[in-house]
């Protein structure tokens, strides 16, 4: 069986960002882990503009759409979810909203002061609205870990209970991205079945 496409979606754009860290660490955990081939992707990359703006630019509608394309490539997803005034990054929400998810599991990886928790949830509704599934264990960085980390006394490789945690959300993520694949491979012969 070929392996799931991994993407990790770093959610933050902000110069000087902690997001590039969780974002390299669980690539690398999803890449021990054996069932996927992991890319990261940057919102930094891909600079669209607010969805549905008319003061969008022709070189932003074209980055969306490429972003939309990219999107599609994958059969799992695992998104950095920094908290700001207890919400997601606003960069992060615009590029769910540019892009297309369906049938695909997420995971998340949240840091802050509640290690994100109160964003991961809110885009856990999001994830929901559209048509992605959320597997149950999400990964928290808390404070006193974000900071030794943020001030490069230690590294997220280090802590044992964050390895811990984010291998169970891999776990979870390869069986949910195997069983959708294949829902989604038996759904599409079905309907070119049909239309034959
Ligand atoms: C305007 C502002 C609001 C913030 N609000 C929260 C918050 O509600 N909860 C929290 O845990 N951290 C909050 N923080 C701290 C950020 O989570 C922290 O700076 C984090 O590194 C941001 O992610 P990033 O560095 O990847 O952009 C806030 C920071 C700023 C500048």
């Amino acid at each position: 069986m070929s392996k799931l496409k991994l993407a990790v979606i770093v959610g933050s754009t902000r110069d000087g960002r902690f997001a590039e860290k969780p974002a390299e660490w669980i690539a690398d955990l999803a890449r021990t882990q054996g069932d996927f081939s992991v890319e990261v992707l940057d919102l930094k990359d891909y600079p669209m503009g607010f969805y549905g703006d008319p003061a969008t630019s022709e070189t932003e509608t074209e980055t969306a759409a490429n972003w939309k394309r990219k999107i599609r490539e994958f059969d799992a997803y695992v998104f950095t979810a920094a908290e700001y005034n207890h919400a997601p990054t606003a960069v992060l929400k615009n590029a769910i909203d540019h892009g297309e998810w369906i049938k695909k599991p997420a995971g998340f990886v949240g840091y802050g002061g509640v290690g994100g928790a109160r964003a991961v949830e809110q885009l856990r509704q999001i994830a929901v609205e559209m048509q992605m599934a959320s597997v149950k264990t999400g990964v928290h960085i808390l404070w006193p870990d974000y900071l030794p980390v943020a001030k490069g006394e230690t590294s997220l490789s280090d802590l044992a209970h964050l390895n811990e945690a984010g291998e169970t959300m891999l776990d979870q993520l390869a069986w949910w991205g195997k069983a959708l694949r294949a829902a989604r491979q038996s759904e599409e012969q079905s309907s070119l079945a049909k239309a034959s």
